[in-house]
């Protein structure tokens, strides 16, 4: 026994950039960004908070999975950083939304979707809870630095949630972590003790693009044949694979070393950019509204990043 998915949300800030107007602010062009990455544009928050996007988020899959706020046993967030350290935005969105069960973050990067997905079959398993809220919420253009013309391009704002009930759908989970600060690394702000002489730092993403390129594509073809034996099928019998969207480069690479024909693999990054953990759940929002998905459907989930940490699943729709 573990879960099913009974329903599904996103939400993204109003505004949305395009490359060009980002060739105003650094030194790029929509060229460069365009067949470098695949992206070309991302919503970035003007106002928004990152409890109004996971709220809303987490509002429209409730409402998706007709389940009411109060029956929810528990909620996870994965986020790299919420609007506070303390509460959680976890316990944000519990308050906002109307529910009373408990509520925790989880930082795992961009795999964290993945990482909450594993954590919420335990509570399955120990049949402790009916129904779980996931909310997948990242501000990453509160963390780049907009000079750095090689990180600020990438990255864009936006949350994903999903409801889940007791149900057989994950067929297999891989988590992994490969710890250290020197690929890709997000400082925290020192504080303003009287006793520290630490060194004032930007607290910026930091991230060595080439190294992670290369450790994304491996984890990606590596994970994904991992989870399919696993789950006891072969690549062919994958419907769909719902892929990070950290690069189109690396999807279209760790496809390829997978043999995975283009059309199965799903892509949002043209509108996204990479929005961290709330990749995957606000791709799979996108097309489940759109009813692409068929009862039956094998989807194979794959993410990558800061930890260094990875991620995959195979689902049953
Ligand atoms: O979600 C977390 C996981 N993150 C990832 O998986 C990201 C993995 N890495 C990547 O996707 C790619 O490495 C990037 C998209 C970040 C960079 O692409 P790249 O092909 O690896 O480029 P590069 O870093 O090797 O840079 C190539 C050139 C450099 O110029 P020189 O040294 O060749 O003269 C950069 O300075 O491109 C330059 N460059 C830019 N040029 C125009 C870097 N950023 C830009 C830019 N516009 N925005």
């Amino acid at each position: 026994m573990n879960f099913q998915i009974i329903g599904t949300g996103s939400s993204h800030p109003a505004c949305s950039k395009t490359n060009d107007d980002l060739a105003k602010l650094v030194e790029t062009s929509d060229e460069w960004i365009t067949t470098r990455t695949g992206i070309k544009s991302r919503y970035v928050s003007t106002g928004e908070t990152l409890t109004d996007l996971a709220c809303e988020a987490a509002e429209h899959a409730l409402e998706n999975a007709a389940t009411a706020a109060q029956e929810l046993d528990l909620i996870i967030c994965a986020t790299i950083r919420g609007d506070y350290f303390t509460p959680s935005l976890a316990c944000i969105v519990q308050q906002k939304i109307g529910a009373s069960c408990p509520a925790f973050d989880i930082n795992a990067a961009c795999p964290g979707f993945i990482y909450a997905l594993d954590v919420a079959a335990g509570y399955f398993a120990r049949k402790t809870v009916k129904k779980v809220l996931i909310v997948a919420a990242e501000m990453m253009t509160k963390m780049v630095d907009w000079n750095d013309r090689s990180t600020c391009v990438l990255f864009g704002d936006g949350a994903g949630a999903t409801v889940l009930a007791e149900g057989d759908s994950l067929l297999s989970i891989k988590l992994t972590a490969q710890g250290g600060t020197d690929l890709l690394n997000i400082p925290n702000v020192n504080g303003n003790s009287p006793f520290c002489d630490c060194p004032k730092n930007d607290p910026y993403l930091f991230m060595n693009g080439p190294e992670v390129y290369k450790f994304a594509v491996a984890a990606m073809e590596r994970d994904v044949k991992e989870v399919v034996e696993m789950a006891g099928l072969t690549l062919e019998d994958i419907s769909y694979v719902l892929p990070h969207q950290a690069n189109l480069r690396i999807i279209d690479t760790g496809r390829k070393k997978l043999k995975i024909p283009k059309e199965k693999v799903l892509v949002n990054i043209e509108q996204h950019g990479n929005i961290s953990s709330a990749c995957i759940p606000t791709l799979l929002d996108e097309l489940n509204r759109k009813s692409f998905f068929k009862r039956g459907d094998i989807l194979a989930l794959c993410a990558f990043g800061g930890g260094l940490t990875t991620g995959a699943c195979i689902l049953k729709w």
